[in-house]
Order: C-alpha cells, then structure tokens, then sequence
C-alpha cells in the first residue's frame, strides 16, 4: 500500500505550505500530488520535504484538468476502485486549498471572474473531493480551505464570502456523512493571511486597515489547521481576533456586520 497526500493550490500561499509541512511532519506519506496551474511553481516543491512530489499542472475548474489526477490513481489501483481501503495507492490527506477572491462591488465587478471564482471556489472543491473519496479509507483525513468570511456576508466581497460559506457548510455536513467511514473534514477558516491571495484580490492598497493588522504568518495557519485536522476538529481557526469573529458572527445577528 502506497499512501498519498493530494494537495491542490500547491503552487503558492498555504497550499504550498500544507505541502512542506504533510512532507515533513507525516512520515507515513510515500508522496506528495501537488496539483495547481503553474507546473514550474510546483516543480519549486521538489527536493523541499522528504516526500516524493508529484506534479499535476492543471486547471481543476475545467473537468479534464481533475480527471487527469483521478486517471493517474485509477492506473495505479488497476483501474479497480470497488473495495475502498483496500487501495494500492490510497489518498490518506486531501487538502483543498485552490481558491480566489476578488474585491469590489458585485454589479461593478467582471461577471466572468466572478462566476469562475464560483466554479473554483466551490464547483471544483466539490467535484475534486467526491472523485477522491472512493480512494480514501478509515483515518483518512479532508481539509478543505473555507475562511473567517464564511462567517458571515461581507459587503464588497460578496461572492467570495457566499463561496466560502458554502465551503463550510458542505465541509461540516460531510464530515458527518463520513463519520461512519472513519475520515475526518476539517474546515479552515482563517482571516487575512499573508500570500498571493491579496495580489489576485485587488492589491494590498484596498485591504482595510483592520485586515492588514489582523494578517497572519501562512506557516502557523497550517500548523494550526494541520494540528486540528490530527485532532479531527470541524473547523479550525487560527488567532484570538478570528476566533473572537467566529463567537460573535454566531450571537450577533448578521445585519450588524451588513452595516461596518
Ligand atoms: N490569504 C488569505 O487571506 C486567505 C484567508 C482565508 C482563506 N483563504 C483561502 O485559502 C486558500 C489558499 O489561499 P492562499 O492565501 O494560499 O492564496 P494563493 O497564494 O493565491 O494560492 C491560491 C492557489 O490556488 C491555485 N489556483 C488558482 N486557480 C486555480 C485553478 N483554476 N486550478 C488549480 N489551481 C488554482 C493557485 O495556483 P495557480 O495560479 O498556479 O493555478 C494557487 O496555488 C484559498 O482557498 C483562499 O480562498 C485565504
């Protein structure tokens, strides 16, 4: 039995980071598949953890660009994926860490982009994790990258902050769906944190100043959601501000933050 680790969004940010730190914490993981669009930023990760990588450059909002990675498991099992746990290359951690957002009103904002956040943010979370469960077995674990914003709607962020709601309501109801099977979902809800995300969003100049103060380190945002993932916790969020965030979006009616 060979075990796996899948890790989209691997090409920067906190995908990059689950990377490194699942290669060098977790010495049951034989290799690492890093899938994101930028082959030469993923083909970086090689030599960087102990665990083989394999590189998967494609684009997961288009259905050819998952199947390539289901393609390559099914030829490793022989094509039979009818006894789930009893893989030859079984998929022990999936993280779901491909994702955008994009600031800005969203009647003033492209449609397109919007509706491909959507795809990504959401669609392709889905699609990737349905096709890889059958691969996955008892202790088997599934982080899937939500957000604080999940917590409630946020004027000029309004698509990313409904995807990333969707990321956690899905993520929690699964989880309960697959207790049975012994895999555990974790969903990450962090508040700003310091990547590429902000670059894609609209510039770190249209951060508002509460976010930029509150902009945590990507490395102990993964520790903590890898830690928490062990754990097998629902949800984990990383910092005081956040957790403070998370309290209050749960007692506080939403038309409140409507108004900030
Ligand atoms: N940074 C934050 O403040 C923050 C806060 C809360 C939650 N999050 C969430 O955390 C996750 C990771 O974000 P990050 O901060 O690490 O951002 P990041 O550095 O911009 O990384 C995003 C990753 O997604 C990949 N990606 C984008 N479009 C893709 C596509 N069509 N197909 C495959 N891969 C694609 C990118 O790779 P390529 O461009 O090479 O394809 C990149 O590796 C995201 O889901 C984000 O929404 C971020």
């Amino acid at each position: 039995m060979k075990n796996i680790a899948v890790v989209t969004g691997a090409s920067s940010g906190m995908g990059r980071e689950m990377a490194i730190q699942i290669g060098d914490r977790f010495s049951g993981i034989d290799q690492i598949w890093v899938v994101a669009r930028r082959g030469e930023r993923l083909a970086e990760l090689v030599g960087q953890t102990p665990a083989k990588i394999r590189i998967f450059a494609e684009d997961i909002t288009a259905p050819e660009g998952r199947r390539a990675v289901r393609d390559a498991l099914e030829a490793e099992n022989g094509g039979d994926v009818s006894a789930a746990g009893k893989e030859k290359t079984a998929v022990r951690i999936l993280v779901n860490a491909a994702g955008f957002g994009v600031m800005g009103d969203s009647m003033e904002t492209d449609e397109e982009v919007q509706c491909r956040m959507i795809r990504l943010n959401c669609e392709a979370l889905f699609a990737f994790t349905r096709m890889l469960l059958p691969y996955m077995g008892k202790n088997s674990r599934i982080i899937q990258f939500a957000s604080a914003a999940a917590f409630a709607p946020q004027p000029h962020f309004a698509v990313y902050a409904a995807t990333k709601a969707f990321v956690l309501s899905y993520s929690r109801a699964l989880g309960a769906e697959l207790r049975h099977r012994g895999i555990c979902v974790t969903a990450v809800c962090p508040g700003p944190v310091d990547t590429e995300f902000f670059d894609r969003a609209g510039g770190i100049g249209r951060i508002p100043a509460y976010k930029k103060l509150a902009m945590a380190d990507p490395e102990k945002v993964v520790r903590k959601a890898l830690a928490d993932s062990m754990a097998q916790k629902e949800i984990s969020v990383y910092g005081l501000p956040m957790k403070a965030f998370a309290l209050l979006a749960k007692i506080a009616p939403h038309r409140i933050f409507l108004g900030i």
